[in-house]
């Protein structure tokens, strides 16, 4: 049974749920807010655990704060025991937010109810995503919020979002009331695990207000046939029936479903009359995944009755609409800082018997072999393309400026290439530092160092070398 040790006492957790749920569980009192890795409030500090077994889950950190074993318990599930210690004095209060921005044009925008818009946004390169995922929207004052995607990747359209306008919110007004088509906007890329993944065969989804963006999304992933759920049942829960804007002629998608033989459709104009069919739904889908989204409080309210009924919160994914801390886009430009802090402890290791100039030759040897990434290199040398990115990851690791390009950009422009291409090659990536034996820990470090630049390596199309 999963362990932590915090504060001088062990707490045995269950095995579906995450630490953070497991500690306030048992009464432990932990900064939290939205439950679903993207405020960073619940950040905690990882001292002794086994780096091999577990993957802290550590979402937006900086690499700096990855690297000292700040993680985010309230994303991360244990298989063994683990030590963990506050995080380090004045990060609670000022989380340090590494996030990468694309740009987006608005090419659609009109209210679906009195107080919800529906935003279509063309960004300027692909966005990986899965349905039920969402990316921070930046005000052009820099502040961002975190908005669901109501859309699903199959169906390659813009992206989509339902927004509701707060009357005193900051960045919900200025897209509801001043953001017009044709405007750019800057998104991050996306985040979150409210998805379908596989073995979840039935899904019941419960949607409030605007929280039937994401649904959305999964529900046409599942209309579509997508990869994991066979079944699924949207319920939409709004104040009165103009609220529910799912059923409105001009995006139809509770006549999609009802057309459709693996969904069904209900939309519910209270959350009492939600709670009266719960017993009756848990009772009719036994086995299904749980999803929640929307409000705050009627999410909580939810997963309290879900719990209620026996269904374990291993089996519920929720994303609340919690309101966030401030969070300004980086200065300079639309990227980061140029580099991270440089991290001791991985270059000792790798600084050891020339460990980094071996794991790039040979990550090199596969690169040149790879039908997918080798045309991404034809014309340049193998040594060449070796001794440029030994010397920047030397420079990134070691904090030592020898690095002959001094941006990321430059550094790694002869490695063009989009999203699912730059994901590709994390994973080769991955498996090469695997097998050169390298610590879990420093893996999750390093990998976390490639996520930051990832916005500097990704272009829309090659440049010349
Ligand atoms: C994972 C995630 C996904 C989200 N997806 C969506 C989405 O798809 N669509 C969407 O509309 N929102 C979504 N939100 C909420 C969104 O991120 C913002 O919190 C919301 O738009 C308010 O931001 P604001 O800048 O307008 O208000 P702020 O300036 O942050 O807040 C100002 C005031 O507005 C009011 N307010 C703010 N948020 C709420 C709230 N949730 N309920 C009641 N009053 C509030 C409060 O009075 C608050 O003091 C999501 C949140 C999360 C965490
Ligand atoms: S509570 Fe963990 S990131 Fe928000």
């Amino acid at each position: 049974m999963p362990e932590v040790c915090y504060q001088g006492r062990i707490f045995q957790l269950r095995e579906d749920e995450t630490i953070l749920a497991g500690l306030l569980r048992q009464g432990v009192e932990l900064e939290y807010s939205c439950r679903a890795g993207v405020c960073n409030a619940c950040i905690i500090r990882a001292t002794a655990f086994d780096p091999d077994l577990e993957r802290l889950k550590t979402g937006t950190l900086a690499p700096n704060l990855v690297a000292s074993g700040h993680f985010l318990p309230c994303k991360t599930r244990l298989k063994g025991s683990i030590e963990l210690l506050d995080p380090a004095p004045g990060l609670a209060d000022n989380p340090v937010y590494a996030r990468t921005t694309v740009t987006g044009r608005v090419v659609g925008k009109r209210w679906l109810t009195d107080d919800i818009v529906q935003l279509h946004v063309q960004p300027s390169v692909d966005v990986i995503y899965k349905a039920g995922q969402f990316v921070w929207l930046y005000h052009s004052d820099g502040q961002a919020r975190p908005y669901s995607l109501a859309c699903s990747p199959q169906r390659r359209q813009p992206l989509e979002f339902h927004i509701r306008r707060h009357d005193q919110g900051h960045v919900s007004r200025w897209i509801t009331d001043e953001l017009t088509a044709g405007t750019d906007i800057a998104l991050s890329l996306a985040d979150g695990d409210c998805c379908l993944e596989d073995g979840m065969n039935t899904v019941v989804m419960v949607a409030f207000g605007a929280g039937l963006a994401p649904m959305a999304g999964i529900s046409q992933q599942i209309l579509d046939g997508g990869e994991a759920a066979v079944g699924g049942h949207l319920l939409h829960v709004a104040h009165g029936k103009s609220g529910l804007y799912g059923e409105s002629d001009s995006w139809d998608l509770a006549g999609e479903i009802q057309a459709s033989a693996s969904m069904q459709y209900t939309g519910l104009e209270s959350r009492s009359e939600l709670f009266t069919s719960l017993a009756s739904l848990n009772s009719r889908y036994c086995d299904a995944y749980w999803f929640l989204c929307g409000s705050p409080d009627a999410v909580y309210q939810s997963r309290d009755e879900l719990l209620r009924l026996g269904i374990p919160e291993g089996r519920m994914r929720f994303d609340p609409f919690e309101s966030q801390p401030l969070v300004a886009l980086p200065e300079n430009d639309e990227c980061q800082p140029d580099y991270p802090d440089p991290q001791p402890e991985l270059w000792a290791w790798l600084n050891e018997d020339n460990r980094l100039a071996t794991i790039v030759a040979d990550f090199y040897l596969q690169i040149f072999a790879d039908p997918i990434l080798s045309p991404y290199f034809e014309n340049i040398s193998r040594r060449r393309s070796r001794e440029k990115v030994f010397s920047f990851y030397q420079r990134v690791f070691s904090g030592e400026p020898s690095f002959f390009g001094d941006r990321p950009d430059h550094a790694h422009h002869w490695m063009v290439h989009s999203d699912d291409i730059f994901d590709y090659q994390l994973l080769l990536m991955e498996q090469t530092l695997k097998n050169h034996e390298m610590p879990g820990l420093l893996i999750t470090i390093w990998m976390s160092y490639e996520e930051y630049f990832r916005r500097d390596i990704i272009k829309t199309r090659p440049e010349g070398y």
